[in-house]
């Protein structure tokens, strides 16, 4: 169908979908390879997996949430761990916002502490989005902090101060986010991020945030999926 004749939301799978595609071509036989989380992360572990169970990809992985390992295991993707593997030649994972020289917001699915683990193991860190994403400056898009959930009231007052509304993320039942790891996400509103690495330093220095979402200079590429072709960006 052509892509004018969709609708938003179909336009945008169709969009994760090629981006998705286009990071499949990255991938080489006898790889370890990071897999993301999220929506087109998951178009891409599904297409991944697909080469693999379908077309004989020999690949070994490591994944950035439970959600992803299981839907890897279920194509017969073989998994190793950090004990058995130190580094990841290629890591492909989507992102909330893509700003210039490659910062990122991630974490919308709240994966964002083993996203980063599996992210710094990584030769290569590549993003897969659609055009949406991109932005001038990080911040519409609600900063995720992973929280020790005894620290949260202390860690909330000091995202007060910089200038962040913070609120402790909820499942659609009402009841409270947790995450992979046993915390909390503070979902940071309010503030057009100016300065990334200033911001990022003074979260890191809160006393019970185990990880927030900032993710500076480590991507290496991205590919933005427009109507009309895949931008590569690289940092
Ligand atoms: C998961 O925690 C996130 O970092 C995702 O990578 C990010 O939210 C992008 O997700 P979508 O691909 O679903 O937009």
């Amino acid at each position: 169908m052509a892509m004018a004749t969709l609708g938003n939301t179909d336009k945008q799978a169709a969009l994760k979908l090629r981006a998705a595609q286009r990071a499949l071509e990255l991938v080489e036989s006898g790889m370890t390879v990071g897999l993301g989380s999220g929506s087109t992360a998951t178009i891409w572990i599904k297409l991944l997996g697909e080469k693999v169970r379908d077309h004989g990809l020999k690949i070994r992985a490591i994944a950035s949430s439970e959600d992803s390992e299981r839907l890897g295991k279920s194509y017969g993707i073989p998994f190793v761990n950090f004990d058995e593997c130190r580094s990841l030649d290629l890591t492909i994972d989507g992102a909330d916002e893509v700003a210039p020289g490659l910062a990122l917001i991630k974490g919308g699915g709240g994966k964002l502490l083993r996203e980063k683990i599996v992210a710094s193991a990584s030769k290569r860190f590549v993003v897969v989005a659609d055009e949406s994403k991109q932005v001038e400056k990080l911040g519409r898009f609600p900063l995720p902090v992973e929280v020790i959930p005894m620290a949260t009231p202390l860690v909330s007052d000091s995202l007060r101060e910089l200038g962040f509304t913070p609120t402790i993320r909820v499942n659609r039942d009402g009841t409270r986010y947790i995450t992979d790891e046993g915390n909390l996400i503070l979902d940071c509103s309010g503030l057009l991020i100016e300065d990334p690495s200033g911001i990022a330093a003074k979260i890191d220095s809160m006393v019970g945030v185990v990880e927030h979402g900032l993710f500076l200079d480590m991507a290496d590429l991205a590919l933005i999926a427009g109507e009309q072709q895949v931008i590569e960006r690289s940092s």
